[in-house]
């Protein structure tokens, strides 16, 4: 069974802010499970659902523990600081160094639709607020410092990013 297609770049879905979830039902359920295959074929640890095309706030992930998904999620807080070498898979080869939050805790709505608050540290803590940045059509690349950006907007035209998703080679954490 084939996953859905990964948006890249320049897709304006990828810039819109997602809507709440409000009822998880059977077919939303489906489209967790396609999202976690797609996920696990790009080899990414994190999976937005407007990358896929989806407009609602959830995002998948797994860092090693198994496939999660949640729901409307909110940062409840963020301290400290850990750089990070970041990729994404809607940007298939390109990789910036983004300083963000360590330690993070987000609530949202699990599975069987209760609460739950999460705490993620290092890589957990950077999928978190990476996903949640897809969700309010943020991309790591809004992360960057102006210069940095424009290089980086620079060297994007000139690549197709399709065509990379399709090479896409698991060298780099794409979130
Ligand atoms: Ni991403």
């Amino acid at each position: 069974m084939a996953g859905y297609s990964i948006r890249v770049f320049g897709d304006p879905v990828l810039k819109q802010r997602a809507k709440d979830v409000t009822e998880i039902d059977g077919a939303l359920v489906g489209v967790v499970n396609t999202m976690v295959e797609t996920m696990y074929e790009a080899a990414g640890v994190g999976l937005a659902a407007p990358q896929v095309g989806v407009q609602k706030r959830m995002f998948t992930y797994d860092v090693g523990e198994g496939p999660q998904v949640i729901f409307n999620p909110e940062v409840a807080e963020a301290e400290g600081e850990w750089t990070y070498e970041e990729g994404c898979l809607s940007i298939p080869g390109f990789h910036f160094e983004i300083v963000r939050p360590n330690l993070v805790t987000i609530t949202g709505i699990d599975i069987d639709g209760n609460p739950t608050t999460l705490q993620g540290e290092e890589l957990l803590g950077r999928v978190f607020l990476h996903e949640l940045d897809h969700l309010d059509g943020v991309l790591m690349l809004d992360r960057l410092d102006p210069d940095e950006r424009k290089r980086a907007l620079r060297e994007l035209r000139d690549v197709d990013l399709n065509a990379a998703a399709r090479e896409r080679v698991a060298d780099v954490r794409q979130l």
